[in-house]
C-alpha cells in the first residue's frame, strides 16, 4: 500500500548524472545512460527519483552552477532526452523531481555576462550582488565562501560581487522581482515537462542581510557548514546558528508563492523539498508550514556518529520537530556533499543503521551506491575535481569522494560504468561490490535495501508514527540498544559488538548482519545489527 500523497513517505533515489550510467564513452553519466537504468530504480523498489543538476553548465561546481536553468548540458544529452527520462520513469511508476539552484547562477549565465559589461549602479548589475570596495580597497565585509577563500570577487571596475560558493557562482539578488519572476518561468518549464518536484538547491540562502557586516569567526561558519569537514559536534552546533547569511525571513515569502503555483498544477501532487541546514533546528519547521514547502532535509544523521544516544536523540526530536508543524520528518545518510555513510561510520553500521533508519515514519533520501554499500572513492589528488579542493589550494580534499561512479558489472574497473575513462577513476577493490555481483548475493547490501523497501511498504508506512521500546530513556536494555515499535512490526538496532537479547515473539522480517536467534519468547539480536520482527 502506498501513502498518500506519495511524497509523505516516500523514498526518494538521487542520482548524480554524472556518476550513474555513461551512455556514449565520453566517460560522463548522462541522461541516456539514466533512462538505461531505470529499471534497476524501479527494482530497487524507491517510488522516486531526484536528479542532481543537468543544466547548461561550465561544470565547475558538478553543475550546481547554471549557465541555463531551461535547458540540458550536452555532456548529459538534450531536452528531448530530459522528456523521455521523465516519460519512461513515469512509465515505471517513479516521480521524477529535479534540482534547482535558485541562490546563484554561473558566472557563464548570460545575465552575469551581461552585469560585467554594465556598469555599476545598472539594472544588470542589480541582478546580483554588486557593492563597492571599502576605502582600503578590501571587499565589503569579511565573509568566508563555503568552498574557501574570500566570498567576493573584484570585477574590472573595483566593484565585488558576492559568491557564498565559487567565484563562479555568484549569488542572485531576490530582492529585485525581475530575478523571482525569471524563476517562476524556470519551475514551470519543468512542471510542464512533467517532472513530479523539485530539491531547492541552497533553499535558505536566497535572502541577504547584513551584507555589510563582518562576522567574528567567517573561517569557523564556513568549515561548520560543510559536513565533508570534521568538527566536533559542541563547536559546530555552536557555530552554525551564528551563520548571518542563511534561513532570514524573507526566504519564506518567496516559498509562499512558489507554493501557489505549485497548486495551480491542481491534480498533479507536486512536492518540493528544501535544501535548508538551519539552526537552532526549531527553524526548519518554518519551511514546512502548509502554505509552503512539502519537506526539509534532516542533515543530522549525515554527521551524526554510531552512537544510541546521539541517534536517540536526532530521531526523537526530528519527529517532534516536524510533528508541531503537521510535517513528517525526511533521512538521509549520504548524499553528494558527504562523505559515504559506509567510510564514516563503517560498513556494517551502515548497513544497521539504514534498516532502523529506513522503518521511521517520513521520507528517506538514499543516495546512489549507498544501497551498494560503495566507500569513499579513493581519488589521486591530480584527479580531484571538486573546487574545495582548488579553493583552499589542497588543504580541504573536497567531496569528489562521494561522486566516484558506480560499478555495475564486470572484475575490473570501471565496471561497465563506461567504455571510455570514468571522468574519476573507480578501484578495483569494488570488485565485489558490483550491482551484477550483489544482485546475485542474497546477503549483499543490493539485496537488504531491496527487502527493507518492498517490507516498509507493505508494513510500514500506513502505520502512523513510532513508540520508543528502548532507549537512553525507555526500556531497560544496555545503552548500545535503540528499539522502536511500528504498527505491528518491532524494530531493535544493537549497536555494540556484542550480541543483544530483548524479550519479544514474533517473525523475523529482516536482519541487516549476522544471525538472529530467536526461541522461548527471546529474540538475540546480533553485534551491530538492526532487526525487523513481525508480531
Ligand atoms: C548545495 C549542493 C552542493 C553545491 C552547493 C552550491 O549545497 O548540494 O553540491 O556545491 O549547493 O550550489
Ligand atoms: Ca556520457
Amino acid at each position: 500500500m502506498k501513502s498518500s500523497p506519495w511524497w509523505k513517505q516516500a523514498t526518494i533515489y538521487q542520482i548524480y548524472p554524472r556518476s550513474f550510467f555513461d551512455s556514449n564513452g565520453d566517460g560522463e553519466g548522462d541522461l541516456p545512460g539514466i533512462i538505461s537504468k531505470l529499471e534497476y530504480v524501479q527494482e530497487l523498489g524507491v517510488d522516486a527519483i531526484w536528479l542532481s543538476p543537468f543544466y547548461t553548465s561550465p561544470n565547475k561546481d558538478g553543475g550546481y552552477d547554471v549557465a541555463d536553468p531551461r535547458d540540458v548540458d550536452p555532456r548529459f544529452g538534450n531536452l528531448d532526452d530530459a522528456k523521455k527520462l521523465i516519460q519512461v520513469a513515469h512509465s515505471l511508476g517513479l516521480k521524477v523531481i529535479v534540482d534547482v539552484v535558485p541562490n546563484h547562477f554561473s558566472d557563464q549565465h548570460i545575465w552575469f555576462q551581461q552585469a560585467l559589461r554594465a556598469k555599476r549602479g545598472s539594472a544588470e548589475r542589480a541582478r546580483f550582488h554588486f557593492y563597492d570596495a571599502n576605502e582600503d580597497g578590501t571587499p565589503p565585509n569579511n565573509w568566508i565562501s563555503l568552498f574557501g577563500g574570500p566570498s567576493w570577487t573584484q570585477v574590472e571596475d573595483g566593484q565585488y560581487y558576492l559568491h557564498l560558493f565559487d567565484s563562479s557562482q555568484p549569488d542572485l539578488n531576490w530582492d529585485n522581482p525581475e530575478v523571482a519572476s525569471d524563476y517562476e518561468v524556470t519551475l514551470r518549464f519543468w512542471l510542464d515537462l512533467g517532472v513530479d518536484g523539485f530539491r531547492i538547491d541552497v533553499a535558505h540562502g536566497l535572502v541577504k542581510e547584513n551584507l555589510l557586516t563582518n562576522h567574528p569567526d567567517p573561517q569557523g561558519i564556513s568549515d561548520a557548514l560543510r559536513l565533508d569537514v570534521s568538527m566536533d559536534p559542541e563547536i559546530r552546533y555552536a557555530l552554525l546558528p551564528t551563520v548571518p547569511y542563511f534561513d532570514r525571513q524573507g526566504v519564506h515569502e518567496i516559498y509562499r508563492k512558489w507554493r501557489k503555483l505549485f497548486d495551480s498544477y491542481k491534480d498533479r501532487d507536486i512536492m518540493a523539498v528544501a535544501e535548508a541546514w538551519v539552526h537552532p533546528p526549531i527553524n526548519s519547521t518554518r519551511y514546512v508550514r502548509s502554505d509552503e514547502l512539502h519537506q526539509v532535509f534532516n542533515f543530522d544523521l549525515l554527521d551524526a556518529p554510531f552512537k544510541s544516544d546521539f541517534l536517540y536523540e536526532v530521531v526523537n526530536r526530528s519527529i517532534e520537530l516536524m510533528d508541531s508543524v503537521g510535517a513528517l520528518p525526511t533521512w538521509a545518510l549520504s548524499n553528494h556533499d558527504s562523505p559515504r555513510v559506509a567510510s564514516r561510520i563503517g560498513e556494517v553500521q551502515a548497513r544497521a543503521l539504514a534498516l532502523f533508519v529506513l522503518a521511521l515514519p517520513g521520507s528517506c533520501y538514499v543516495f546512489a551506491g549507498q544501497e551498494l554499500g560503495l566507500p569513499d572513492g579513493e581519488i589521486p589528488d591530480s584527479s580531484r575535481q571538486d573546487p574545495i579542493y582548488i579553493r583552499t589550494k589542497g588543504v580541504q580534499k573536497g567531496r569528489d569522494g562521494a561522486r566516484v561512479p558506480l560499478p555495475w558489472s564486470g572484475e575490473t574497473a570501471p565496471f561497465g560504468f563506461t567504455t571510455g575513462k570514468p571522468w574519476l577513476p573507480l578501484t578495483d577493490k569494488w570488485k565485489e561490490l558490483t550491482v551484477e555481483k550483489q544482485s546475485v548475493d542474497p546477503k549483499s547490501t543490493l539485496n537488504l535495501f531491496r527487502t527493507a523497501l518492498k517490507l516498509r511498504a507493505d508494513h510500514l508506512i500506513d502505520q502512523g508514527s513510532i513508540r520508543w521500546l528502548e532507549s537512553p530513556e525507555h526500556g531497560s536494555k544496555s545503552s548500545s540498544l535503540l528499539g522502536v515499535r511500528r504498527g505491528n512490526v518491532s524494530i531493535y538496532m544493537n549497536l555494540s559488538d556484542s550480541a543483544a537479547e530483548v524479550e519479544i515473539t514474533g517473525k523475523l522480517l529482516t536482519v541487516s548482519a549476522g544471525i538472529v536467534d530467536s526461541r522461548d519468547g527471546k529474540v538475540t539480536i546480533p553485534p551491530i545489527s538492526t532487526v525487523w520482527v513481525h508480531h
